[in-house]
Formats: structure tokens, C-alpha cells, sequence
């Protein structure tokens, strides 16, 4: 089936990456605001820099919001870098430094999104709750073919709940890794790698050889 499928895949195919060797929701949290506007190879030394300079989530509240804007320059976004020291400091002082740790209290965080939210409680906590950011929704939109817009909140949401019934039950933080590694190295935008595919006997827009016209958007 779809997620011992991909599992397996994933844990021949993986990309070694550090944030991957860790359940430390503070380094999970760090990488994955990083990697929201930015790609790996371009986070992966600021994702290094900010751990050892800042290797608790203490020494980050600690620091003037300055200093972490220094340390993001070159990143972009710059409210990411914001957001992630006010909700340092509001761990560290308001939480006593514990991190939350479930889906639901993880999204009351300042910068911290579903998407986000979902990647710290499956990878850190082992929460059964998915992961959806573009590479997923590449990903399943080709699969089913699923025709809908997926700029709009409503598709959003169906394709959560369709990941939500795909995701494996014994280990979720490998079924969303997996997904995401799938979407970024072999179901790529263009040109995808469909014959290295682990699941693409059951993918009906190979089938089709529909997958360019996947995922619609409506655009503005
Ligand atoms: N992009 C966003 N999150 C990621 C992750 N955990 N691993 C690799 N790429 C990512």
C-alpha cells in the first residue's frame, strides 16, 4: 500500500539531512522555518550557523532580535526571523522553556502554521497528523488527479484529509518525510522522474500521462 510503499522507498533514497537525525522539536522548528521560502542547499548552512550559535532555544531569547536578523541575513523574509525569536522568548519566559507539543497548542505559536505545526508534532512528537506543503500536494493532486485549485483553502483542506487517511499509523514522522522527499527529488514539477517512482503503478496521471496539467492553480 501507498505508505510502506513510500516508506520504504524513502529510507533507501533519503537525502542525509541533519535536521532528519533529530526529535528535538526546537531544531525541527528552526529547519523548517527556514526551509518555508528557501531550498535546501541554500538553508542548510544557515540551518548549521543558527544551531551552533545558538544550540538551545534559551540562547536564542537570550540575544537581541538584531542579532538573530544578523545571522538570517541573506535568508529574505525577514518576519520569519522575527517571529522566530519572539516565540523563543515567549517559550523560554511564558512556557518555562517547554516546547508544546501536540498539533493543536503548537499552532497558537506566533509563525507557526498548520504546515508547520504538523511537521514539529509528526517528526518531534510522533502526532499521526500530516504534512502539507507544495511537494505533498504535488504529489497526491497527480496521483488522484485532482482537478481542484489548490491556491484555495477549500482544496487545501481535502488534500489534508486525504493525506490524513494515507498516513501510516506505526510511523508517521517517516510517511511525511517520505512524501516530501518524494515531491522534491522524483515527483518534481517538470520533468518528473515517474519510472523511478515507488508508487507509480497506482498514479492515474502517469496512467494518463496527464501529470503537467498537476497541481491546478486559479491564479488571481
Ligand atoms: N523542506 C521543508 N521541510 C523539509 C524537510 N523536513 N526536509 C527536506 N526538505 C524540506
Amino acid at each position: 500500500m501507498f505508505a510502506n510503499k513510500i516508506i520504504n522507498w524513502y529510507q533507501i533514497n533519503k537525502r542525509e539531512l541533519p535536521w532528519r537525525n533529530t526529535q528535538n522539536p526546537y531544531f525541527i522548528w528552526l529547519s523548517e522555518i527556514i526551509l518555508q521560502q528557501t531550498r535546501v542547499a541554500q538553508g542548510l548552512p544557515y540551518y548549521n550557523n543558527f544551531v551552533e550559535k545558538y544550540p538551545t532555544i534559551k540562547k536564542m531569547a537570550d540575544v537581541d532580535e538584531a542579532e538573530v536578523l544578523r545571522t538570517w541575513q541573506g535568508l529574505g523574509y525577514y518576519s520569519r526571523a522575527r517571529n522566530l525569536h519572539f516565540t523563543a522568548k515567549y517559550i523560554t519566559n511564558e512556557l518555562n522553556g517547554e516546547f508544546p507539543s501536540n498539533f493543536n497548542d503548537l499552532q497558537k505559536l506566533k509563525g507557526i502554521g498548520r504546515y508547520t505545526a504538523a511537521a514539529i508534532a509528526s517528526f518531534a512528537f510522533d502526532e499521526r497528523v500530516p504534512v502539507v506543503d507544495g511537494n505533498v500536494m504535488r504529489v497526491l493532486t497527480r496521483f488522484y488527479e485532482i482537478a481542484e485549485p489548490i491556491d484555495k483553502p477549500k482544496t487545501q483542506n481535502t488534500i489534508f484529509e486525504i493525506a490524513q487517511d494515507l498516513i501510516s499509523k506505526k510511523s508517521p514522522a517517516l510517511f511525511n518525510q517520505a512524501i516530501m522527499e518524494l515531491g522534491a527529488t522524483i515527483c518534481s514539477p517538470k520533468n518528473p522522474n515517474c519510472l523511478s517512482c515507488p508508487i507509480v503503478e497506482s498514479c492515474a496521471s502517469f496512467k494518463n500521462k496527464s501529470w503537467a496539467n498537476f497541481p491546478f492553480k486559479a491564479g488571481k
